[in-house]
């Protein structure tokens, strides 16, 4: 086992959900530096009030398209956290843009990686590499060729550039298959804002949760807690070469969670109601087998839905009232 403390770190996109609460942890963890290079597309400087009076993180606002901001923001780095990506639907509607980023911007991290001696690049991947699987759970031995979305597309050949660069120069990385992950920090202001957002909004106006289509499409949700965790257990152990599933292993119907948001925000009694089916990906199902990272990385997702609801009700309550104030201001 390695440690992040002491180290020199940079995270891409460490300004947004997961980046920034990932921040969090390696300042708790010890790290001596952490560069967070991100464009704040969706990233905020709000996520990082927590780290930042630590004095040992430092924000670069900067784009992984552009090769020498990544260059300079990787120098001297031991570790890398490859996370800035935009979003599944922003892909469909904005492939050039996607392509850009998440093919090329992540071309840039890992050359500026190899480049600066990097031990360690643990990236973010997805479990739409799989599409709709054929299998459940799914394995990380389910080929890709279901998944028909750029996003996708673009993760699974991030996955062979990593293979690649490993095989190239050496470059030692993990992978991360993340499944659906939730909690605080999610985007509440952006254009693509989750479903979970949406429906607390209409809960605390006292409408029911909006269900597009039957509701029976099943996700596996995990915290976004838990998801750093995983990161900070890939970087720590000796493994390389390797892509993990990250999730929770729990399976939830859109039915199931909007039931299961009522309960957290006090509100049993507004029944969802349902809308007409709104086409997104066309996977209707996911259940991840995570016995890979259980058994290699050691990691087991910790934090159970009503908690993690729990948790992300109180946080946006927080941010509304903040916003709130400062309009009144
Ligand atoms: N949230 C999920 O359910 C989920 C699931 C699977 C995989 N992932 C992956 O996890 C990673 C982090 O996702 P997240 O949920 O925290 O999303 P996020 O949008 O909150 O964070 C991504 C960050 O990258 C930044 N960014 C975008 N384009 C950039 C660019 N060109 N240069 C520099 N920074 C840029 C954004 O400002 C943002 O802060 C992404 O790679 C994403 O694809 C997320």
């Amino acid at each position: 086992m390695s440690t992040v403390s002491g180290k020199r770190i940079l995270v891409t996109g460490g300004a947004g959900t997961i980046g920034s609460n990932l921040v969090d942890l390696l300042v708790d963890r010890g790290a001596a530096e952490v560069v967070v290079l991100d464009n704040l597309v969706r990233g905020r400087h709000a996520n990082l009030a927590a780290a930042l009076p630590s004095g040992r993180v430092t924000l670069v606002e900067g784009d992984i398209r552009d090769v020498d901001t990544v260059r300079k923001a990787t120098e001297g780095a031991e570790l890398v956290f490859h996370l800035a990506a935009i979003r599944i639907t922003q892909c469909a509607e904005e492939p050039r843009l996607a392509n850009e980023v998440l093919v090329d911007g992540t071309f840039n991290v890992l050359e500026a990686a190899v480049a600066a001696g990097v031990e360690k690049v643990v990236a973010s991947s997805s479990a739409s590499v799989y599409g709709l699987a054929e299998t459940f759970p799914t394995d990380e031995r389910h080929h890709p060729y279901n998944n028909d979305t750029f996003y996708g597309a673009a993760k699974a050949f991030n996955e062979g550039m990593l293979r690649s660069f490993h095989a190239m120069y050496g470059l030692d990385y993990v992978a991360l298959r993340y499944f659906n992950v939730y909690g605080p920090r999610m985007d509440i202001h952006g254009l693509y804002t989750e479903v979970l957002i949406r429906w607390m909004e209409r809960i605390e106006n006292g409408e029911p949760p909006l269900i597009l289509g039957d509701g029976n499409q099943t996700m596996d949700f995990v915290d976004v807690r838990d998801i750093a965790r995983a990161n900070l257990l890939a970087a720590e152990s000796e493994l390389t070469d390797e892509v993990f599933n990250v999730a929770s292993a729990t399976e939830t119907s859109l039915k199931e969670l909007a039931q299961a948001l009522l309960e957290a925000m006090d509100r049993p009694d507004l029944a969802p109601v349902h809308g007409p089916a709104r086409a997104v990906n066309g996977v209707t199902r996911r259940l991840a087998d995570v016995s890979a990272a259980r058994e290699r990385l050691g990691f087991t997702a910790e934090i159970d839905l009503r908690t993690g609801l729990r948790d992300l009700v109180r946080w946006w309550r927080a941010e509304r009232a903040a916003d709130a104030e400062a309009v009144a201001r």
